[in-house]
């Protein structure tokens, strides 16, 4: 009938959990309109009013209003939930929690006290229309009216394994949804996300190693909005062009959150007030690193140290990967290759550098008993997750067979710190490295297979890699202290994460670094993230900005890519290109795999070398401004590394929109790299305004324009933003010698001849010293009083040398030029 006529992009799949026939699909009670293409608009869809809940009456309860819903008729998947419970509070963010109340499903517990948002209601920004049946809801934009969701396109359905939720979107410009090795504009031609934590190379439509349901929308009108959906679970989103988005998850409950702004950065701002603020991180960790899978002995390594020293290139810490390990055991240290492990890093520690080195999570389970403490010990504690039938569950990973840490169970958390402590007492590692915490496993599920059951093969699997939810990692069936690794997988990163973080702050009673593969929302609390296991070649270079500035969405600030790609041989070109790009990722490492050519930078001829040298020579005297940078990101969520959409918003500006091979530091540092193999010269665009060269003070008056570059093999383009102060300091070899040199600050006037600026400087690796007030804040404001003409075409510079930096206290450095 005329209930089945909506164009083709407007209709919603009826048939997402199988292919149904045409007499199948009709008797889901769904329209059927075959088309030429089976790729894009579902063929068996939803007739408008298609049945589902009933809503029954408000009312109010502690924290806002609750409802009951009910359906009349089961849907057509297995074990449906007909009655739910639906609560609505209005907080910074709209929240709507849709349950079962007749039982205890699973629900997301975030580590430590989060949602940490029960802030007093604001006025809210937005209103609510309920349809009452089917049930739908519709969120409006109260000051434009603008619909920010509507869902009542498509029927609610909540079974046991199968929740589903679509909505339509506020306009095409949608980021998020990590992690995917994507655009930071998603694609929605039909397309399908998963998010599902997984051990996989960069590479497009493949779940990668974290999950991050949140995305923003840039509303047409320069506003933005941003919805999360606290669910742990497997969980496909289905982008159409209507446009519109589909939640599936396979478990839990429906719990949204809505932020509306009205600006990307308050959407930001207000998801992290949700999932959690990140750390400060220590200022060291801000230098760069310098790793590869292959230095094979101590002394390897200490070479490494020493040729970059002996060719004068900045170092802050040196790692070593499993190579370290006897026998690729984690908490022991080779005897013959690695025997004097614990004198290198004192003496990594005289020189002022720092030290790391991986951790995995798997626990070698086969050596003989009394010869690995750490196993024995957990057997004792019982601290490793379960099989279905109770005992511990065995997977496969480097050191060979393995046993997994549960650490949702606070003993197995005690059990880690008391590991690292002992580890820590012989080696004084300054921070750790937590990988392969997907969890990944060489086996699927378990080295005994998985039993057959709904969690293993649920009624509805998303795309995944591998076709199944326990390919790659532990049975779905596995147990946990909180619950089943089907609820709990998405969060295993973020939970050891939780657990490493704990265990260095009291272990070394300093700043605690840890760097993540694997994340989940609230990581950014704990831990940096690196983006794995990319390759060395010019698309990945490319990829690694979006991928970057996602997570600076996500609440991690701390980020960066493998600086000259991980797998594959780089090139001396690709890798100059990569390290100038990497001395604006926050987190600057160069690693690589075992295989692979060198790409030390020192490897390279004297051209290269010299070209590497100067940009990361920029980035360390760029460190004062970057450290308070992430001071801001911890204590007000601002990014560090930001798209441009979060400065600039249309209408003021719509080239900033879809931007992802610039981004800028803060509001005022723009950075345009080479991504292209064999350019000299870039085609830039500057947002309106007067834009300074960093290197020469050269200013361009932008409309709002593309600006060819040149960008010779030794640049890297980066320009400061009118009214800006950008504090800065001598670079050295290492952070404790450069926290030493002599600060300067560059000076970018505004036409009306004004800067400002601030810097947060403290004792870099104390903890808490914001919340305890041992820092100092400065605020520097330049005026030139009366001046109402351009400025002139050079970049005054001051420099202000041993600026004395008294301690908790906040002042302002102002003159006139
Ligand atoms: C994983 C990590 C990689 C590491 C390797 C060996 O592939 O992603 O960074 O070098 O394991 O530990």
């Amino acid at each position: 009938g005329n209930k089945c006529t909506m164009p083709p992009e407007s209709r919603f799949d009826c048939a997402r959990d199988r292919v149904l026939s045409e007499r199948e699909c009709k008797e889901r009670g769904c329209c059927y309109a075959p088309l030429p293409d089976s790729a894009g608009p579902p063929w068996c869809f939803y007739p408008s009013l298609y049945p589902g809940y009933k809503m029954g009456p408000f009312t109010p309860t502690t924290r806002g209003q609750a409802a009951t819903l009910t359906r009349a008729n089961p849907s057509y998947l297995p074990r449906d939930i007909s009655t739910l419970s639906l609560e609505v509070t209005e907080e910074t963010a709209g929240c709507l929690h849709l349950t079962d109340p007749s039982s205890q499903r699973y629900e997301v517990k975030l580590p430590a006290g989060v949602p940490l948002s029960r802030a007093a209601t604001h006025d809210a920004l937005y209103t609510t229309e309920y349809q009452p049946d089917p049930f739908g809801f519709i969120v409006r934009r109260k000051s434009n009216g603008k619909v920010i969701m509507n869902t009542t396109v498509a029927p609610l359905l909540f079974a046991d394994q199968y929740l589903q939720l679509s909505t339509t979107l506020a306009s095409s410009l949608v980021s998020g949804l990590g992690e995917h090795y994507t655009s930071l504009l998603l694609d929605l031609n039909w397309t399908s996300l998963t998010l599902w934590n997984r051990d996989m190379a960069p590479h497009a439509d493949a779940n990668l190693y974290g999950s991050h349901p949140f995305y923003i929308v840039q509303e047409e009108d320069g506003l933005a909005h941003g919805v999360f959906l606290l669910n742990s679970n497997a969980i496909e989103v289905i982008l159409q062009p209507t446009p519109a988005l589909t939640w599936v998850s396979t478990g839990g409950v429906l719990d949204l959150y809505i932020f509306l702004g009205p600006d990307p950065q308050s959407v930001t701002r207000q998801y992290l007030q949700v999932i959690g603020y990140p750390m400060m991180p220590p200022y060291w960790s801000l230098g760069f690193h310098l790793c590869r899978w292959g230095y094979t002995t101590t002394n390897t390594t200490r070479r490494v140290a020493q040729r970059m020293h002996n060719a004068n290139f900045p170092l802050d810490v040196q790692w070593n990967d499993l190579d370290y390990a006897n026998k690729r055991r984690i908490f022991t240290f080779d005897p013959w290759r690695f025997g004097d492990l614990p004198e290198m890093v004192e003496q990594f520690h005289a020189r002022g550098m720092k030290y790391i080195l991986i951790l995995d999570p798997g626990i070698s389970s086969t050596s003989r008993p009394g010869t690995y403490p750490p196993f024995d010990d957990g057997l004792k504690r019982d601290v490793f997750i379960k099989n279905a039938t109770g005992h511990i569950l065995i997977g496969k990973v480097w050191p060979g067979p393995t046993a997994f840490p549960d650490f949702t169970n606070p003993e197995t958390r005690q059990w880690w710190e008391d590991w690292i402590r002992d580890f820590h007492s012989k080696v004084p590692v300054d921070g750790l490295w937590i990988d392969m915490n997907e969890p990944a496993s060489f086996v699927q599920g378990s080295v005994e297979g998985c039993p057959d059951s709904d969690l293993e093969n649920p009624p509805y699997t998303p795309r995944v890699v591998g076709g199944q939810l326990n390919s790659g990692t532990l049975c779905m069936s596995a147990q946990q202290k909180l619950s089943t690794h089907y609820n709990l997988h998405n969060m295993y990163g973020l939970t050891e994460a939780y657990a490493t973080y704990r265990a260095l702050t009291t272990v070394r009673a300093k700043r605690p670094f840890v760097l993540s593969r694997s994340s989940y929302p609230g990581i950014g609390r704990f831990s940096g993230v690196w983006t794995g296991d990319v390759r060395s070649d010019w698309e990945q270079l490319r990829y690694s900005i979006p991928a970057v500035l996602q997570f600076s969405l996500f609440g991690v600030p701390l980020v960066g890519a493998d600086i000259c790609g991980f797998g594959g041989n780089t090139t001396e070109e690709l890798c100059v290109r990569w390290m100038q790009l990497g001395a604006f990722y926050p987190f600057m490492r160069n690693h690589n795999d075992k295989p692979n050519a060198p790409q030390e930078p020192y490897v390279f001829g004297q051209r290269a070398q010299a070209a590497m040298q100067s940009a990361v020579n920029l980035r360390y005297s760029l460190l004062p401004f970057l450290y308070t940078l992430f001071h801001r990101a911890h204590t007000s969520a601002d990014t560090v590394a930001r798209p441009l959409f979060m400065e600039y918003v249309f209408p003021s500006d719509p080239n900033c929109q879809t931007i992802d091979q610039q981004f800028l530091w803060g509001s005022s540092l723009l950075i345009s790299p080479v991504l292209e193999q064999g350019a000299v010269e870039l085609a830039a665009y500057l947002p309106p305004g007067t834009w300074y060269s960093l290197h020469n003070g050269q200013p361009f008056y932008s409309k709002g324009q593309y600006l060819l570059l040149p960008a010779p093999l030794d640049t890297i383009n980066i320009h400061v933003r009118e009214g800006h102060i950008i504090p800065q300091q001598e670079p050295a070899l290492t952070t404790t010698a450069s926290r030493r040199n002599a600060f300067s600050l560059t000076v970018a006037l505004s036409a009306v001849g004004w800067a400002w600026g601030d810097l947060f400087w403290d004792d870099g690796d104390s903890l808490d010293t914001y919340e305890l007030g041992n820092y100092c804040y400065i605020t520097f404001i330049a005026g030139q009083v009366g001046l109402r003409r351009v400025i002139p075409a050079i970049l005054p510079v001051l420099t202000v040398t041993s600026l004395a930096l008294p301690m908790s206290k906040v002042f302002t450095v102002q003159w006139a030029l």
